[in-house]
């Protein structure tokens, strides 16, 4: 939803922000632009495009000074156009900045800001028009502390003014992630943390509502009520080269890979204490959005076989429907932890108990959660979910079924893995079809779920998924000659039962497409992916991986980028 990156040191700023905006281009890739200060003259260019080819074209990189910023945008308020990418000026080109997140007064203060001429139809141009107004009376800082203070709704802000002798770096963060980069001489903040990974592993994560000043040689950090605070930093040891493709042609299928051998950090991760809250709890809540959501059904599932009374949300309809009281347990699945739909949601659980999965060191649903269990899967670029999924439910298997039952994981993985080859064979025959749909029964309809999501996000193919037991209650008439219908069949309780949705789509003229370890099932198959002998626990680990390669090789066989699928942004931080 939207990248920041800012630098201010000795370096070649307009280097450091185009390589760090191609590394949060995931977060919205519609437009892109970068403002770098010299001699007191602002340089800024911008067009509506991919990082890659916007920067090439405007040659962002020859321009010149060591103190900048630079924004990837996904559209919130005004059209994809030039004049709605960010960074926006001023009137008199005193001010530039750049925003992620929605100022929810911004027609209030714009009604406020007589005489000011607009060039953008953005809610965050009316900022940097603030900041203009502001400086004529006070200084850089009074003036840019007291804008922020006039801000509702949801910010990560990057500044800088001409009017400030010092070249300094202004930044404020309120319901949208921004983290400050703590580097030698020089001063860093992205929206995420593998933007700024070349530079530097020592991070700082602003609280709500903080705002801060950024000079080479160090910070100084304010907390809403504009006292100076100091806040912890912490040191992440993330190798750069997991934010790298690292010869793969896409992220996501580099992040596939990545499982194999992530997972095994993954079954280090502490899940004591969490344990220790959820076996003491009757009524657990698990709260979620996208992918994360299915891994929470998935928890929800095998948590109430153990005999909670346990229920996964959407996290955006919790406040509407969830009744948290302080016997509820709430835990929340987020893989970047700054989810705005899963804050909101656990904000809302005021007077629960509260446990946070996720995969992001320091995230704000950390810090608004009473024990955190960390993923240690390594950033996740690839916007379709992949090595987070089976992380988190790796997490939870560990929590429900103890570290034991899984020392065969790795290996099943990688196995999986080598079914590559069969999947790419089957990518053009799915890849012509206009609809897709995917069954399963029992515990692996949360996986169906999510391979129907992956499928549908990045090869824009119509898909969905139902316990099979659902298909004749609706989607039989849906089902015509050549329909492929994906069935998720491991040998385990629920494949007799599946074994009849089968034969009611096949009846109906469907392609049958199976994952399975039971020969009866693969023979009846148009074509069949073979699970092998594996402990049937594992089944959904097992499932997933072709699955993920599939939506994977159907992308691209359709020519679309599946690391950026149109509309979509990896971390989604509005409401
Ligand atoms: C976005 C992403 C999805 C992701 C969801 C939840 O919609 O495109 O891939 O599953 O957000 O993200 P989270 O970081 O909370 O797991």
């Amino acid at each position: 939803m939207c990248g920041i990156i800012g630098y201010v040191g000795l370096g070649k700023a307009s280097q450091i922000i185009t390589d760090g905006l191609k590394r949060l281009e995931y977060r919205g890739y519609d437009s892109v632009g970068i403002a770098v200060l010299k001699n007191k003259k602002f340089e800024l260019r911008k067009d509506k495009g991919m990082v890659g080819e916007v920067s090439s074209q405007l040659e962002f990189t020859t321009m010149d000074g060591n103190i900048g910023i630079g924004h990837t945008r996904w559209a919130t308020h005004g059209v994809v156009c030039t004049e709605n990418a960010h960074p926006h000026f001023d009137c008199n080109k005193t001010v530039v900045l750049a925003h992620n997140g929605v100022i929810e007064n911004f027609l209030q203060l714009k009604k406020g800001l007589n005489g000011h001429k607009f060039s953008s139809e953005t809610d965050s141009e009316v900022v940097a028009h603030i900041f203009e107004e502001n400086l004529k009376l006070l200084s850089p800082e009074e003036a840019f502390l007291t804008t922020i203070s006039s801000l509702g709704g949801s910010y990560a802000i990057a500044a800088l003014s001409t009017n400030d002798p010092e070249e300094r770096l202004f930044i404020a963060r309120r319901n949208s992630p921004l983290i400050i980069g703590v580097g030698k001489g020089e001063m860093f903040c992205a929206s995420d943390i593998p933007a700024m990974l070349p530079y530097t592993r020592s991070f700082i994560h602003l609280e709500e509502g903080d705002r801060a000043i950024l000079s080479k040689s160090g910070y100084t950090i304010y907390d809403p009520e504009g006292k100076k605070i100091n806040r912890e930093i912490i040191t992440v040891d993330w190798n750069f080269d997991v934010a790298q493709k690292g010869g793969y042609s896409h992220f996501m299928l580099k992040e596939i890979h990545d499982q194999e051998h992530f997972i095994g950090q993954t079954l280090h991760s502490e899940t004591d204490k969490a344990k220790v809250m959820i076996d003491k709890f009757e009524k657990i809540h698990i709260l979620a959005a996208g992918t994360s959501y299915h891994s929470a059904l998935l928890f929800s599932y095998l948590l109430s076989e153990k005999g909670k009374i346990a229920q996964a949300f959407v996290a955006s309809d919790y406040q509407f429907i969830g009744k948290p009281d302080e016997k509820t347990l709430v835990i929340a699945i987020s893989q970047s932890g700054e989810t705005a739909d899963v804050l909101q949601a656990l904000r809302y659980a005021s007077k629960s108990k509260k446990i946070a999965i996720t995969n992001t060191i320091g995230s704000t649903i950390t810090r608004i959660s009473d024990e955190t269990i960390l993923l240690n899967a390594g950033p996740e670029v690839g916007v379709a979910a992949t090595k987070t999924f089976t992380s988190q439910m790796a997490i939870i298997y560990k929590i429900i079924y103890g570290k034991v039952k899984l020392s065969a994981l790795q290996k099943l993985i990688a196995t999986m893995l080598e079914c590559e080859e069969s999947v790419r064979k089957i990518a053009p025959l799915l890849a012509k079809k206009s609809n897709v749909f995917f069954i399963a029964r029992g515990k692996n309809v949360p996986i169906a779920y999510e391979a129907s999501l992956k499928f549908k996000e990045i090869t824009y193919i119509s898909s969905e998924a139902y316990p099979g037991g659902e298909l004749k209650h609706g989607t039989l008439s849906l089902i015509t000659e050549g329909v492929p219908v994906i069935v998720l069949a491991p040998n385990d309780q629920t494949l007799s039962k599946l074994a009849g949705n089968i034969q009611e789509a096949k009846a109906r003229g469907a392609m049958i497409l199976s994952i399975t370890d039971d020969p009866e099932t693969a023979k009846i198959s148009y074509q069949s992916i073979q699970i092998p002998k594996c402990d049937p626990l594992l089944y959904p680990f097992a499932l997933i991986i072709p699955l993920q390669l599939l939506a994977y090789h159907v992308s691209i066989e359709r020519g679309i980028n599946p690391d950026r699928p149109r509309n979509l942004a990896k971390s989604v931080t509005v409401e």
